[in-house]
């Protein structure tokens, strides 16, 4: 379809930003949608109104965006005309999320009859009484969307009170629950590598593959975060939702299509067949971390325990891995280990599919270790290596691993999209398969509780590791006793 069409729906949009002054706002939403509008993305009736407590006006607000989100755009892509043009359609609304007649005020502002996306990045305990007070102030009507944030609650309780309080005003095909990972051209080149090729489908299965490895490694620490990242941790930050929907990826069944349902409907079973822990499982199984001082991108930096807001006996883990599986026919005894940290030796996303070796070792002389594997390398450079054996050139059989490189970089010239800048534009053009759907957050929460209560029940303390490393000791344990071994 032309994208001139498309997004396109004769009315006109409003998108409307609640935590509009927050720094997600000023970091990526901004940012994204000025790169949407660059590309003519949105259509030309957009308008961005931005809410905060902050008693600005519009010239106050314009400011801040221009100290505060200028700078987050690509300086490549950054040019006067377009800025100008961009602020034009920028509106900020003085908002008070308790306070009802506020509410009269930005439905003064949002045009009758627009098409309205709701952008909600607040605190989630705020998502009941921001969707109550939109739906009292007539604001919500059958073309309006609503985009929530993560977290979307802190556990399968809490997750289910926000999707009760969202769907009292909005039907299930109005919300668009936000995973960035969703967003990331890698991650949407995965679906492509597994479905728009056949000569992966065959082995992509027990026994061929012998174990599967997800890690999403940071180099950065808390930061200024600290004040949420302590009540939440890596397993609710990052690997309950980012991990978990790359997991879902690399091991659901052909979806019949690519209509969000189709796609979403495979994710979620394989979410509801992840192996459930019990205690013991989780003593054996995983591992929680916590980086102390040390060295980080050629700087000394501080432990978590150091870090600003931070209590100084706080048992909240900044790194997890773990071993899990799921019982399907397909995935039947084949490990899937996870592993996401903060502070380690470097930024790097990958997924590591090993295929079984050959079942009769013909060659005396091979090197021994995994002869293939498949690096899905998702940050911070993508890349898609297959590693094989080869025979070494000269007399004998000597083998050697090589590499077989996917040249994505060459091989496409075009800009790569940030994920929120893509994830926006679905908003606006109405595609919601690389959004999570309600039952599919419950799944992921219904999976990781038990883990996450059980490691309270056993009460022990994180690994210390230090910043700029792999990860504590543990979790090259967790793998070496498989046989298997973290590939960095
Ligand atoms: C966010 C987490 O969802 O993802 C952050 O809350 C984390 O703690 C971030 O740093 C990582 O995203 P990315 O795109 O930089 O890998």
């Amino acid at each position: 379809m032309n994208p001139s069409t498309e997004i396109e729906n004769g009315l006109p949009l409003d998108m409307i930003i609640f935590g509009g002054m927050g720094d997600l706002a000023m970091r990526k939403l901004l940012p994204a949608l000025y790169m949407a509008f660059l590309h003519g993305n949105l259509p030309a009736t957009t308008r961005i109104v931005s809410t905060g407590r902050q008693d600005f006006d519009r010239e106050a607000y314009l400011a801040h965006v221009e100290e505060n989100s200028r700078s987050f755009i690509t300086q490549s892509a950054f040019n006067d005309k377009t800025w100008d043009g961009f602020l034009k359609l920028l509106e900020y609304v003085r908002l008070d999320v308790q306070a009802a007649p506020d509410f009269g005020g930005l439905a003064q502002v949002s045009r009758p009859g627009a098409q309205r996306v709701f952008y909600l990045s607040t605190a989630p305990a705020l998502f009941t009484i921001i969707c109550d007070k939109l739906a009292a102030a007539g604001l919500v009507d059958g073309n309006a969307r609503v985009v929530l944030e993560k977290p979307l609650g802190h556990d399968l309780p809490s997750a289910i009170e926000i999707n009760e309080a969202v769907g009292k005003h909005f039907a299930e095909s109005q919300i668009y629950r936000i995973d960035h990972y969703l967003g990331k051209e890698t991650v949407q080149n995965l679906m492509v590598l597994r479905f728009g090729n056949s000569i992966l489908e065959p082995l992509w299965r027990a026994p061929n593959i012998s174990s599967v490895q997800i890690t999403v490694a940071e180099e950065l620490g808390v930061g200024s975060r600290a004040g949420f990242y302590d009540g939440t941790g890596a397993m609710r930050d990052m690997l309950q939702n980012h991990l978990l929907q790359l997991l879902c990826i690399v091991a659901m069944e052909p979806p019949t299509s690519l209509n969000a349902d189709a796609v979403r409907d495979e994710k979620l079973k394989v979410l509801r067949s992840l192996r459930r822990f019990t205690l013991a499982d989780i003593a054996r199984d995983t591992v929680r971390g916590q980086y102390t001082h040390g060295v980080s991108g050629n700087q000394e930096v501080e432990g978590y325990l150091e870090e600003r807001n931070v209590p100084e006996d706080s048992k909240t883990e900044t790194f997890v891995a773990l071993r899990t599986y799921i019982d399907t026919w397909r995935w039947s005894k084949v490990p899937f280990y996870l592993r996401t940290g903060k502070r380690m030796q470097r930024r790097s996303s990958k997924i590591v599919v090993e295929f079984a070796n050959p079942p009769f070792p013909l060659f005396p002389d091979a090197p021994g270790g995994v002869a293939n594997r498949l690096v899905i390398e998702l940050q911070p450079e993508e890349a898609i290596k297959l590693q094989i054996m080869a025979k070494q050139p000269g007399s004998g059989m000597q083998m050697q691993q090589v590499t077989l490189n996917l040249d994505l970089q060459s091989a496409f010239q075009q800009r790569r999209a940030e994920a929120y800048e893509r994830l926006l534009i679905d908003v606006v053009r109405g595609r919601l398969t690389h959004f999570m759907r309600r039952d599919e957050l419950e799944a992921a929460w219904a999976w990781a509780d038990p883990i996450i209560n059980g490691w309270t029940t056993l009460g022990e303390k994180p690994h210390p590791y230090p910043a700029g490393s792999w990860g504590p000791a543990e979790s090259f344990a967790l793998l070496a006793r498989d046989g298997h071994a973290w590939v960095e």
